[in-house]
């Protein structure tokens, strides 16, 4: 009986230490976030070096997407994944030569497959760090479009993760109302408009009206 009892007691022991304590759980959460931070911040910074206007239009596009989780009602986890999603989802255009991104004609079948690789070389930059997990989905997902004619994989409409879909429309808007080589900024008014015409093409519709919603009360005029 009595070794039993010591046989019990210590096998409580084992479990007792083979599961991590609260303070443990909350210890290893917080290296993570600062890894994560470390890491974010590396990543900033390299293409802050490598292309400036990169570095620009992912804080925009943060800016945008941030205000629709907001808006949604987001919880804190999800911001999280939103603001690393956003700010890391063109990770994989650096190094790709301007002069493409920016290209006014017809991009060239190897320039096109050039561009086309970049959110799956996004991924395979992330996929090295164990605590970006969570955001590889989005940021593999950012150019899918609603009707299925996006890539990297042809998903349709809620297919796509809405996150993925959030950052499509901020990322649309950003881009058409930037300077490019070859065309000024579009207006606000004619950037929403072509966003309007492409609901349920590119964007998801409901994302549209949130969008067009958040935008129009941070100017305080109806769009
Ligand atoms: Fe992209």
């Amino acid at each position: 009986m009595a070794v039993n009892n010591e046989r019990d007691a210590r096998a409580s022991i084992s479990v007792k230490l083979s599961r991590p304590s609260d303070k443990e759980e909350e210890f290893n959460s917080n290296v993570e976030s600062i890894h994560q931070h470390l890491a974010i911040k590396s990543f900033l910074t390299q293409m802050e070096i490598l292309d400036p206007a990169l570095l620009e239009h992912s804080r925009l596009v943060t800016h945008y997407t941030l205000l629709m989780g907001r808006s949604l009602g987001f919880t804190s986890d999800d911001e999280r994944k939103l603001l690393h999603s956003s700010l890391l989802h063109d990770l994989g255009k650096m190094g790709i030569d301007r002069q493409i991104i920016e290209k006014k004609g017809k991009l060239t079948p190897q320039e096109w497959e050039l561009i086309r690789a970049h959110p799956l070389n996004s991924v395979k930059i992330l996929s090295i760090f164990p605590y970006f997990r969570d955001i590889i989905p989005i940021v593999k997902h950012h150019h899918e479009w609603y009707d299925g004619t996006g890539y990297p994989d042809g998903l349709m409409g809620e297919e796509i993760p809405l996150m993925s879909r959030m950052i499509m429309v901020a990322d649309a808007f950003v881009a058409m109302t930037s300077d490019r080589p070859y065309r000024a900024a579009l207006t606000i008014n004619e950037a929403v408009g072509i966003i309007r015409k492409n609901k349920g093409r590119q964007f998801d519709p409901k994302l549209v009206h949130l969008f067009i919603t958040v935008v129009s009360e941070e100017l305080k005029t109806p769009l």
